[in-house]
This record gives structure tokens, sequence and C-alpha cells, in this order.
């Protein structure tokens, strides 16, 4: 069943200046932090995409007191009373695994449901669960149900280091239920990615000692009573990434504002390879093509400072319109590559061979009737449909909107001709 539709009539340049939201994947854990103490909590200048307002949506039927003004969140937790939060709101977003410490904190249970979230590979929480247990708690995985229990974490020194090198999630876990544990928790192998660091800062904000942070080794000293705070997280490297690959790909000038162009340096640099003039500022970025055909681009996805998983399929868009061959490596979620038989109906030349797309860019692609999978695919087909020739029409492009803010009504300030029906 079609949800709803984008439908984007291709070869508009863009042109004009854009603004970027609060980083999603840093909003997210940050709102579960929230739960770590009863006083008020202050969230400013945040993009209310519908994963954003899952969680709220989540807190707020756990008994946290939620107002929402001018895109400022004001918290009070001090009326939270479960530790089994519903499932079917549950089960809309991955990240409401981040409740799991909290709750355990404040409960000394929690009873949850698995999380949802992309379809993009294996997402195991393993790591979470070996490290929570590594704090002390007792956690029961059953088919339908995380059930956890614990006395008082204690802390611990911890390996998180995964199967596919640090994760993202299992290092905020951890953070969190460090941040009231009993002593010295020292987490080896953790993210380095900018909304951990984002995480760690508000953490820091509230009370806790945090050491490291930005590196793989990580000291957290618990504190028993967390104050509230107020807090502007980081605007989101994603959204501006997927921008930047707007702008050059219709041969646009664009200038993306409220950006950190420090987080973006390999975002920034392959971009540069396939022919973009950059002019960057503090917190700026002017994009135009530097020249006239687009080159191709060998790209690994990995964790920061890495490429990021979540431009993979932007930059795949980009890959299909260059001069010559590109080859793209998934590392981080094998079967992230949905994107690519979508914008083969498009005229894409992609084959994808285990987690290698290999892509012969083409002159033009054409305007098609294609489906979103995830959200990330989404925003490659929304890309793809901005340069095709005619028309393209974007089944279940609700996905979008669970990580970009309006991001149709943000296009069309710059020129573009999408509508959603
Ligand atoms: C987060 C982001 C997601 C991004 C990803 C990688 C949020 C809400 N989501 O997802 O947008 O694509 O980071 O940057 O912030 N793994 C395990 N065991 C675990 C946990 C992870 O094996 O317990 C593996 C995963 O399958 C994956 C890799 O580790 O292959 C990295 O995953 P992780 O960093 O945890 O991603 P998420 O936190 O789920």
């Amino acid at each position: 069943m079609v949800r709803n539709r984008l439908i984007i009539e291709g070869g508009k340049k863009l042109k004009g200046e854009i603004e970027i939201g609060s980083a999603k994947n840093a909003v997210l854990p940050i709102l579960a932090a929230s739960l770590l103490t009863d006083k008020r909590v202050i969230l400013r200048n945040i993009s209310l995409v519908n994963d954003v307002l899952t969680m709220l949506e989540i807190l707020k039927a756990i008994g946290s007191q939620i107002e929402v003004i001018n895109n400022n969140i004001i918290i009070d937790n001090s009326n939270v009373n479960s530790f089994f939060p519903p499932d079917e709101i549950v089960k809309k977003i991955r990240a409401s695994y981040y409740l799991i410490a909290p709750l355990l904190l404040r409960f000394k249970r929690v009873k949850i449901a698995y999380p949802g979230g992309c379809e993009i590979g294996e997402r195991p929480i393993d790591l979470h669960i070996k490290g929570l247990m590594n704090l002390g708690a007792k956690v029961i995985p059953n088919s339908k149900y995380l059930e956890g229990k614990i006395d008082n974490f204690v802390g611990k020194e911890i390996y998180l280091y995964g199967f596919k090198g640090p994760s993202v999630g299992a290092t905020c876990q951890i953070l969190l239920a460090a941040s009231k544990a009993k002593g010295k928790t020292t987490i080896f192998g953790a993210s380095c990615e900018p909304e951990v660091i984002d995480l760690i800062n508000f953490l820091k904000k509230i009370g806790v000692e945090i050491y490291g942070e930005g590196t793989p080794v990580i000291e957290i000293y618990g504190k028993e009573d967390l104050v509230g705070c107020e807090y502007e997280p980081i605007s989101d490297r994603i959204e501006a990434g997927t921008f930047l690959c707007a702008g050059l790909i219709t041969d646009g000038e664009i200038t993306i504002k409220n950006v950190i162009p420090q987080h973006l340096i390999i975002v920034l640099q392959k971009l540069k390879e396939a022919g973009a003039d950059l002019e960057i500022k503090e917190k700026e970025i002017k994009i135009k093509r530097g020249e006239k055909k687009l080159k191709p681009l060998n790209i690994i996805t990995s964790f920061y400072p890495g490429f990021p998983t979540d431009l993979q399929a932007q930059f795949t868009t980009l890959a299909c319109l260059a001069d010559g061959e590109s080859i793209i490596y998934e590392n981080i979620f094998e079967r992230r590559f949905a994107h690519c038989q979508e914008l083969k109906k498009m005229g894409a030349d992609i084959e994808v061979i285990d987690n290698k797309a290999i892509i012969k860019g083409k002159k033009k692609l054409i305007g098609s009737e294609v489906t979103a999978t995830d959200l990330r695919a989404s925003a490659s087909l929304v890309l793809a449909g901005l340069v095709a020739e005619g028309k393209t029409i974007i089944n279940n492009s609700y996905h979008l909107d669970r990580g970009y803010y309006q991001l149709d009504k943000k296009l069309a300030t710059l020129g573009a001709q999408i509508s959603r029906t």
C-alpha cells in the first residue's frame, strides 16, 4: 500500500540559501538522557522530524511532561511512572533502545519491545546488552521483549568494539548507564561520531564527569544527583550532506547555513573529487560545480571520521551521473543498497555484488515511478528526481519525514519543482 507520494519535475538548478536543522541522531539519545534527571531540561532549536516526535510520544506515554514551544522542547520528568513503554510507539524507531539504561536507573527494571527503524541489514543489539551486563544489569531478551533488572550499576572497564567496529548506539547506551553508576566506567572502543560527543556534552551539562570524548577511550565518573540544563544540539551533518549533493547534482549554487564543516571533512573531500567548487566558512558552506562534468568516486563507508553510511545512498545517486565508473563499498550495513534497485528504474547502471556497488555513470536519469524503502534511500531518490528528465513519483516518501524536516518545502524554496500527495 502506498502511504504518500512526492512528485518531482526534474531539471531545475537549485539556487539560494538553506538552514540546516538539529541532528536527529544527537537529539534522540539526548532526549533519553533527559530521563536521568528530574530537573527541567530545555532543548533549543530542535528540528521536529518524525523520529524526534516519536521519542517525545514515548516519553509522554511513560509520564514525562513535555511542551514544545517554537522548536524548543521543555521536559519535566519528575512524574515518570513506567518502566514499560507502549510497544506500538517503541517499535516505530530504532532509538527507543536508548530508554533501556535510563529506565533501569530510574526503576531498577525495564521491559521494552525490540526497536524498529530502517530495514538496512542486520541490526543486533548484543553490544548494548553486553555493556549493560558488564555494569551489573541482568538482561533477559525473549522473543517479544527485552527485560532487564539491576540492583545498582557499578563502574567497570568495558570493551565495546564490535564485529563492524565501534557502535554509536552501544556507546550512547553505556554512557547513559555509566552516568549514574557507582565509580568510574571506562569504555574502550567507543564511537567517535559527533553525535556521541554531543550526548557527552549534554551529560556534562547535567553534571556527569566525562573525559576522552571524540576518542576511542572514554572515562565516565557517575554522579547520583544530576541537574537540569538548557542545551542546543549540533546541526545535522547528514541533512547538510544531502543538500550539498542536491546543489552539485543539479548544477546549481546553494549555501547551507548552520553547519559544522569539521563534521563533514571526508564528505567535502568527496564532493571536491566529484567536481564541486566549495566555499567553506565557519558555519556555512557554498557549493557549485567547478567543472562541467561530475567525476566518478570511490567510497568506503566507515565509522567517523570515515565516510558516513547515512550518506552512501545520496552519493550513489551522484555517482549515477558521473563521467565514468564509481565503486562504493558499504561496510556498516550490508543490505543498505535498496535504493539501487529503484535508481535502476530511472536508467541508472548499477551492479551490486555483496557489499559493493559498481556504478557506471550515465548522461541522464529518466523520471519514473519509484518506491522509497528507508530514510536515506528516500533521500537518494529525491536527488535523482531533482535531476532526472521529466516527472519522478516517489511512493512511500513518508520515510523521509523520519529524519528530514520538510525536505520538500526546503527544496522548493531553492527552486525545485516538488509536491506531495
Ligand atoms: C546509528 C545511527 C544510524 C547510522 C549508524 C552508523 C542513530 C539513531 N542511528 O545507528 O543512522 O547509520 O549509527 O553511523 O543514531 N552492531 C552490532 N551490535 C550492536 C550494535 C551494533 O554488531 O549491539 C553493528 C551494526 O549492525 C552495524 C555497526 O555495528 O554494523 C554499527 O552500528 P551502530 O553504530 O550501532 O548503529 P546504530 O547506533 O544502530
